[in-house]
C-alpha cells in the first residue's frame, strides 16, 4: 500500500491523523468512543499509561512484526500499522482486568451498573466476569475502612484499583493536591492530605476525584456516578458567570446528582462545589411556592390570580395618582436574558416609564462603559481558553478561586506551569500564593496603582509603538499626563513599594502575550469605570489586543 502524509493503517485500513495525536484519540475518532477499553485514561487528564488495558499492536508494515503499546499515551507514527483486536491483545486485556478483579469486592461487582462503573464496563467489554477470576484468594485490600467523615465526599478504598485518576484530577484539574499515593508495592494506597480523614484534609469538595474514579471507590454523598437516575439533562450552572455545562441526573422528577460533561468547552469535565453539590435549594422546604401578599402587616399566601389582580390594581392606582414615573422595576442577574428583556419591556411599554434597572448594573456597568469608551464595545477581548496560551496573567480586584472556581483553577494551573501571574488585591487571596508579583494595595487605590504601572512601562520604553500608531488615538495627551505623575504620591496612596510595581509592569509589558482579569474589586468602586479604562490602556499601550 502506498503511504500518504499523516496517514496510518488501522486494521489495514488507511486513515488520516493529526500531528501529535495519540493512538487512542485516533482510534476513538475512527472506530468509536468505546472501541478500545481503557481504565486509567480520562479525557480531561494527561495520558498516564499505567493500566495497559488500552494496548494495541503497532508495526511498521502490513502484517509484519509488531510491538504492544499503550494507545492512550503513544503518539501516532506516520505510516505505521495499528491492530486493535488481535488474539494477543484480547488475552492481554483479559489478563489485566482479571488481575484487577482479584482484589475487588465481589458483592460490589455484582451490584455495580456497567453504565456507571467503568471497571465493570471494561470487564464485560473484554469478556471477563468475577466468576472467570482464576486466582486463589490471597492477601487483599478488601477490609479497608470506609471514610464517611466528609460532608460531601466518601472513600471506600476496598474498591480502589490504584489507577491514580482521583489523584491526577485533584492535581491537574483542581490544583488542590489533596490526594496522594503512599506505600510501596502491596501497601500502595490512596491517602488524603497527611494521611488525614477526608474531612481533615484540605479538600475543597470540588468533586473532581469522584467524577474521575472509575469504580466509585471515591464518590460523593449523591453517588453521582452510580445512582439509578432515569434521565440526564444538560443545562448551564446559574451560580456564577463561568457558565459551566452541567449534566443533571433525575429520577421521578427529582434531581439526584449533578456531574460535569467532558465535552463542554468551558469547564471540560470540571465544576465546583456549588455547581456540583449545592442543588438542594430547588426543593427546599422553605422555598416560596406561592405568592405572598401583605395583609394586616402579615405576609399571607395568595393564589396567582389574586396576586396578578393585586399587582395590576396597585400599578394602575399609582399610575393614575402619581404618573408612570412613580413606578420603578428592578430585575435580577439570576433571571435569564429573556426574562430580563421581558421585564424591561413590561416596565417601558406597559407601565410607561424608563425606571428599569437590573442588579447586574452595579457590578458590570463600569466594565461595559469603560470598555465601550476604550474599544467601542463592552465585550471581553479574550476568552477563558486563552489562559492556555497566554504568557502573563494580571488578576486585579478579583478572587477567582472563590468566586469563579473553575476559571480560578485554570489560572492556578497555568501559574503552576510557569505562566507569569500578577495579583493586585488588598487581600492575600489564594492566587497570591501562586503569584510572581503580588501587589497588596490599599483598598480603593486601583487607579493610582495602574497609573504607576503605565508610568514604568513608558519609562522602560516597553510600549508597543506599532500598535499605538496604528490602533489608538489621543496617545500624545495621554502620555503627557502619565509622565507628569508624582510617583512619591502614588506610592504613598497605594502603599505598594514602587519597585514591586515597576517589576510587575515590566513583567506584563515584556510578556509576548498578556491577559488581564478583573472583578468586583475593580468595578464596585466609585472609580470603577476609570479603572477599567486603565486596564484597557495597559492592554493597548503594550499591544495586548487581538493576540
Ligand atoms: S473533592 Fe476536589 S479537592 Fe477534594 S480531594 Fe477530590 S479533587 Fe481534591
Ligand atoms: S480511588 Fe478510584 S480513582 Fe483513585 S486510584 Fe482508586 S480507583 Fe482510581
Ligand atoms: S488507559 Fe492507557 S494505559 Fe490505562
Amino acid at each position: 500500500m502506498e503511504k500518504s502524509v499523516n496517514s496510518v493503517f488501522v486494521n489495514n485500513e488507511e486513515v488520516h491523523f493529526e500531528q501529535g495525536q495519540t493512538i487512542l484519540s485516533l482510534l476513538k475518532k475512527e472506530l468509536g468512543e468505546d472501541s478500545i477499553p481503557t481504565l486509567c485514561d480520562v479525557s480531561n487528564l494527561k495520558p498516564f499509561g499505567s493500566c495497559r488495558v488500552c494496548s494495541v499492536e503497532v508495526g511498521l508494515e502490513e502484517d509484519g512484526p509488531t510491538k504492544v503499546q499503550a494507545s492512550c499515551h503513544t503518539p501516532v507514527m506516520q505510516g505505521s500499522h495499528i491492530y486493535t483486536h488481535t488474539e494477543k491483545l484480547n488475552r492481554l486485556r483479559k489478563n489485566i482486568v482479571e488481575l484487577v478483579l482479584t482484589d475487588y469486592p465481589k458483592e460490589k461487582f455484582a451490584a455495580d451498573n456497567p453504565k456507571q462503573n467503568e471497571l465493570k464496563k471494561v470487564a464485560l467489554q473484554v469478556g471477563i466476569d468475577m466468576s472467570d477470576v482464576r486466582y486463589l484468594p490471597g492477601a487483599n485490600h478488601l477490609d479497608r475502612q470506609i471514610d464517611e467523615s466528609h460532608p460531601y465526599m466518601r472513600a471506600d478504598l476496598s474498591a480502589c484499583i490504584n489507577c491514580y485518576r482521583c489523584i491526577r484530577a485533584c492535581d491537574e484539574v483542581q490544583g488542590e493536591f489533596v490526594l496522594t499515593m503512599v506505600g510501596r508495592g502491596f501497601e500502595n494506597a490512596v491517602t488524603m492530605g497527611m494521611n488525614d480523614s477526608f474531612k481533615e484534609s484540605d479538600c475543597v469538595s470540588c468533586g473532581a476525584c469522584s467524577q474521575a474514579c472509575p469504580t466509585g471507590a471515591i464518590t460523593d454523598v449523591f453517588d453521582s456516578k452510580t445512582n439509578d437516575a432515569t434521565e440526564v439533562t444538560r443545562t448551564i450552572c446559574t451560580y456564577c458567570g463561568v457558565g459551566c455545562n452541567l449534566d443533571v441526573a433525575t429520577k421521578e422528577d427529582q434531581i439526584i446528582s449533578i456531574t460535569a460533561p467532558y465535552d463542554a468547552e468551558v469547564n471540560e469535565g470540571h465544576t465546583c462545589l456549588k455547581g456540583r453539590y449545592a442543588f438542594k435549594f430547588y426543593d427546599h422546604p422553605e422555598r416560596l411556592r406561592s405568592p405572598l401578599i401583605r395583609k394586616d402587616g402579615q405576609l399571607t399566601e395568595a393564589s396567582w390570580d389574586e396576586a396578578y389582580d393585586y399587582i395590576i390594581n396597585k400599578i394602575k392606582l399609582i399610575r393614575e395618582d402619581f404618573g408612570p414615573n412613580a413606578i420603578a422595576g428592578i430585575s435580577s442577574a439570576r433571571c435569564t436574558n429573556e426574562e430580563n428583556y421581558l421585564m424591561q419591556k413590561f416596565i417601558r411599554a406597559v407601565v410607561g416609564t424608563n425606571n428599569i434597572d437590573c442588579c447586574a448594573r452595579v457590578c458590570h456597568s463600569p466594565t461595559a462603559l469603560g470598555m465601550q469608551r476604550a474599544f467601542g464595545t463592552g465585550a471581553a477581548t479574550n476568552s477563558v481558553i486563552d489562559i492556555k496560551y497566554t504568557d502573563c496573567m494580571m488578576v486585579i480586584g478579583a478572587n477567582p478561586t472563590v468566586a469563579h472556581p473553575v476559571t480560578g483553577a485554570k489560572i492556578k494551573q497555568a501559574a503552576m506551569k510557569g505562566t507569569t501571574l500578577i495579583v493586585i488585591d488588598p487581600r492575600e487571596i489564594e492566587l497570591a500564593k501562586y503569584a510572581d508579583h503580588f501587589l497588596q494595595l490599599r483598598p480603593g487605590t486601583n487607579v493610582a496603582l495602574l497609573n504607576m504601572m503605565l508610568y514604568y512601562i513608558v519609562e522602560e520604553g516597553l510600549e508597543d509603538k506599532n500598535f499605538i500608531d496604528n490602533r489608538t488615538e489621543g496617545y500624545d495627551d495621554f502620555i503627557k499626563n502619565i509622565k507628569k505623575l508624582d510617583i512619591d504620591a502614588m506610592e504613598s496612596i497605594t502603599g505598594v513599594d514602587r519597585n514591586k510595581v515597576r517589576a510587575a509592569a515590566i513583567a506584563y509589558a515584556s510578556a509576548p502575550n498578556a491577559m488581564s482579569f478583573h472583578g468586583l474589586g475593580v468595578t464596585e468602586h466609585s472609580q470603577g469605570t476609570f479603572t477599567v479604562q486603565l486596564i484597557a490602556d495597559l492592554a493597548m499601550i503594550t499591544g495586548n489586543i487581538g493576540r
